[in-house]
């Protein structure tokens, strides 16, 4: 099984290749700087090293050639991902990203939605898989069709890489997508609501931001709504991201920190009548969670069996089966 990391010298690509190597597979390391791409390769024992930019697809699909998977982690994707999924198209590869921009994962699962041949997995990080997946199982423990679904990602203010800092910079200035009435449409920003929150005492203030989830979840669950939330200081937060300040952000966050900051997604979906069904998922360590998602997304894609063409991670993974795959790494999860 050879598994390509495009990004490999990126913080969230170099946890990507440790983790294959973890798992006992060599990674092929792709990027644009031959020297940063050393340095990680020397550190994962790398099978092959390939230089490609994103501005030539042609050199991009032949340094992946060969490749069973395409791990993408260069962001922001809003702005490099398009030409890494069509260079993996190309050499038949199988892709998976750890993108979390909203509009950027709406547009790749639109676009390549019927290729064939090969699987296109978006946002198969901390709050792109774990949120559909769970998303999937609530709303299927409704017994109707859900009239609003909710997807918010709870994290509180913590550790962020440089990388995630520019990611959010690329999207803050784009209204959140919200799916009602059959279709995907913008809304503002920040328009507030409450929320109890699994672990904590009354409600969270919670605002509306573009998160992946609602580009996934319409594609397999029926739903007459469906939005996403965040924190309302993590809203405001992000708002105020501007490309200037994210590049002061470190590039590699605190390792103490990282380590100890919980990630925690949550589905809420409501039925006509007001009956609900809720569920979650939480862990330490996103970033290197998110490391494990891609991968593992990565290892099944290779085994085979994934629906062809651009699919959500509920709709290429079994949902039960991947959220009891993450355990072991001090993942819980309950839908109620
Ligand atoms: N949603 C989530 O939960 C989640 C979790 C983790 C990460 N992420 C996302 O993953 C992405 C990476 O984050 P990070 O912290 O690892 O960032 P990073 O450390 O800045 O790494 C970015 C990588 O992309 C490469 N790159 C940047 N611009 C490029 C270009 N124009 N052409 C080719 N390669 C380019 C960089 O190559 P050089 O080394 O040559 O600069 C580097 O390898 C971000 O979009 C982040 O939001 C999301």
């Amino acid at each position: 099984m050879k598994i390509a990391v495009y990004g490999a010298s990126g913080f969230t690509g170099g946890l990507t290749a440790h983790e294959l190597r973890r798992r006992g597979l060599a990674p092929v390391v792709v990027g644009r700087d031959e020297e940063r791409l050393r340095r990680v390769a020397a550190e994962v024992d790398a099978d092959e090293v390939r230089v490609a930019g994103v501005e030539d697809v042609n050199a991009l699909a032949a340094a992946f050639k060969g490749c069973d998977v395409v791990v993408n982690c260069a962001g922001p994707f809003t702005l490099w991902g398009e030409p890494v999924v069509r260079a993996a198209i190309a050499a038949g590869a199988h892709y998976v990203d750890t993108a979390g921009e909203q509009h950027y994962v709406h547009h790749i699962l639109t676009t390549f939605r019927e290729e064939s041949g090969i699987t296109i997995v978006p946002a198969m990080a901390d709050d792109g898989g774990p949120g559909d997946l769970i998303a999937r199982l609530t709303a299927e423990r409704l017994a109707a069709t859900p009239a609003d679904l909710l997807i918010a990602d709870l994290r509180r203010l913590g550790a962020a890489s440089r990388g995630t800092a520019r990611s959010m910079a690329a999207v803050a200035t784009l209204d959140p997508l919200e799916f009602s009435d059959g279709d995907w449409r913008p809304v503002k920003a920040g328009a507030p609501s409450t929320i109890a929150v699994p672990g904590e005492q009354g409600e969270v203030t919670v605002g509306s931001f573009a998160l992946p989830g609602v580009a996934m979840a319409p594609r397999h669950i029926k739903a007459g709504r469906v939005r996403s939330a965040l924190r309302e200081e993590v809203v405001e937060l992000f708002l105020s991201l501007s490309a200037g300040v994210a590049e002061s952000v470190p590039e590699i966050p605190d390792a103490e920190q990282r380590a100890s900051d919980r990630w925690l997604m949550l589905a809420q979906a409501t039925d006509e009548q007001g009956r609900q069904a809720q569920g979650w998922v939480t862990g330490l360590d996103p970033y290197r969670l998110t490391a494990v998602i891609a991968v593992e997304g990565a290892r099944r894609l290779a085994e085979g069996g994934a629906p062809s063409g651009a699919r959500t991670p509920a709709e290429a993974f079994d949902p039960t089966g991947f959220l009891n795959f993450l355990e072991p790494f001090g993942v819980t999860w309950q839908v109620k």
